[in-house]
């Protein structure tokens, strides 16, 4: 596995891969759900790099920027086990160099839910993103949907920037009890932890009441109520969604996703899952 760190070696190395490449962004701490994405890269492209920056442009103020966990030797043994052909841990001055001042901004889809929850963050993703798009030329780019607005914000970046590109979601990756392998889970307590399994609990509750002819209003306000006793507070939102715009839904309709993010202790947790109308 070739590690790279500057963006002209990167471009080199580039160049030497076969055109069929998958690409993996991360910010690191690798858990089994980036190495999903890597193993569907494999599947997908004669060859699959994957990047690892933290960037700081989509954490807010206030969020957890510098206690993000940082392991970059096991991260990379990880992507070596995994058959990753490529790594770039590109610089933030090479990402973003003096005087940097371009911005890349998705309306409609960004804007609610973790957009409202956290002003700034999907300009933040889609930037650092679109350049390691422009850079690396993929054939197709792999996201998890655990993090399921994102993957939308950024199908509509590719899509209205024309970038030759496939934005593919791969499903969440779970622990046995349902929680969603997520690089924030390393913050938890153990008790945290072991309540925390109310987050996909709630979802999938909300999901069958739906199916079987409950309100929309009722149910979500059942699954609020379901990880308001397991300690969950604030809950940012809880909500029934058309799957790729995130229009909020008060009646089940076509493609939909059930979206939440709420707080254990100082963690803010995701998660979604698909819904069916009939
Ligand atoms: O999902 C993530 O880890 C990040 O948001 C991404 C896509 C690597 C952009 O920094």
């Amino acid at each position: 596995m070739q590690i790279i760190r500057s963006a002209s070696e990167f471009f080199a190395a580039r160049r030497a891969l076969p055109e069929s490449l998958a690409l993996v962004p991360t910010m690191g701490a690798l858990h089994g759900g980036h190495l999903a994405l890597v193993a569907e890269g494999r599947r997908r492209a004669d060859c699959v790099a994957a990047t690892i920056f933290v960037n700081p442009l989509q954490f807010g103020p206030g969020e957890d920027l510098a206690r993000y966990p940082r392991q970059e030797e096991r991260d990379l043994e990880l992507l070596a086990e995994q058959g990753c052909d490529l790594v770039w841990l590109p610089t933030a001055a090479d990402l973003f160099p003096p005087g940097f001042s371009t911005q890349v901004s998705i309306a409609g889809v960004s804007e609610r839910w973790e957009g409202a929850a956290r002003p700034g963050h999907f300009t933040g993703v889609a930037l650092v993103v679109a350049k390691l798009l422009i850079a690396a030329t993929p054939q197709i780019a792999i996201f998890g949907e655990k993090d399921w607005q994102q993957l939308m914000v950024i199908r509509r970046m590719a899509r209205d920037l024309g970038l030759p590109v496939e934005i593919a979601g791969f499903p969440t990756v779970r622990d046995p009890d349902g929680l969603a392998l997520s690089s924030r889970n390393a913050y938890l307590s153990p008790s945290e932890r072991a309540n925390a399994v109310a987050l996909p609990a709630s979802l999938d509750q909300a999901r069958r009441r739906i199916a079987a002819g409950t309100p929309v209003a009722d149910a979500l306000g059942e699954a609020r109520a379901v990880l308001a006793s397991a300690g969950f507070a604030p809950i940012d939102y809880f909500a029934l969604v058309v799957a790729d715009t995130l229009e909020p839904l008060d009646e089940p309709a076509g493609p939909m996703r059930l979206i939440t993010a709420a707080s254990i202790g100082t963690t803010r947790l995701i998660d979604n899952i698909g819904a069916v109308s009939d």
